[in-house]
């Protein structure tokens, strides 16, 4: 299963990738808005960190626009997925640059039936929201089993079930246990997956004995 940071903090993004933890980088308006800094150069600066694909989203809702604004994204790395949103207009921006081998990530699904057209267009990533969907009462990670579902259905579809809008690790652990490819979640998340009391307790313990010893490895 691969990991992809949904951020833009650089220190976060590098600290998972020093630990073997970043397959990938997620972002969108509002995570650049949140940075308050410069969209293009903080883009760029990501790919630099991040071997695997960075997902850049476009800003605006109209076919022309959005295909300026993709080409323009992809224009700035190898390793760039252009976001597009899970729109009529948005989908045929997902076939044309999909068709040119740009890698292209279809976010905000929220419906099955929208991975299928997403699949259909030739994304190379869907990002269903499950955290969305559970604010509103429904079980988001319902969701994340019936796209793969489909997938599995339809060997001819290479699209990568990225779970998105990730709350806990409990969506983590979910979604490993349907087979998703990808998680998106705030390093937060991630760093919480490392906790348990049982392992911080029998350390202290260890550490204990083996001070009894007087002995050092080094
Ligand atoms: C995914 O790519 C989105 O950026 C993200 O997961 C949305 O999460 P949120 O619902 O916490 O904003």
């Amino acid at each position: 299963m691969k990991f992809f940071a949904d951020t833009s903090d650089l220190d976060a993004i590098k600290d998972l990738a020093d630990c073997g933890m970043l397959d990938g980088v997620t972002t969108n308006p509002s995570i650049i808005a949140k940075s308050g800094k410069e969209f293009i150069p903080l883009i760029k600066e990501i790919t630099e960190i991040c071997d695997g694909p960075v997902s850049a989203e476009v800003a605006s809702t109209d076919f022309e626009t959005m295909m300026k604004e993709g080409e323009k994204l992809t224009g700035l790395a190898d390793n760039i997925a252009v976001k597009v949103p899970l729109t009529e207009a948005g989908l045929k921006v997902c076939k044309n640059l999909s068709s040119n081998g740009t890698m292209v990530n279809v976010t905000l699904c929220f419906s099955p039936l929208q991975a299928l057209l997403a699949a259909k267009a030739g994304a190379s990533f869907i990002s269903p929201f499950v955290g969305r969907l559970d604010d509103i009462g429904q079980e988001g990670m319902s969701l994340i089993s019936e796209v793969l579902t489909i997938y599995e259905n339809y060997p001819d579809f290479h699209t990568e079930v990225l779970v998105a809008s990730v709350r806990h690790p409990q969506h983590i652990l979910e979604s490993a246990l349907l087979g998703a490819d990808v998680v998106t979640c705030p390093p937060s998340v991630i760093k919480q997956m490392y906790n348990h009391p049982l392992t911080d307790k029998g350390l202290e313990g260890f550490v204990k004995d083996w001070a009894k010893t007087g002995q050092s490895i080094l």
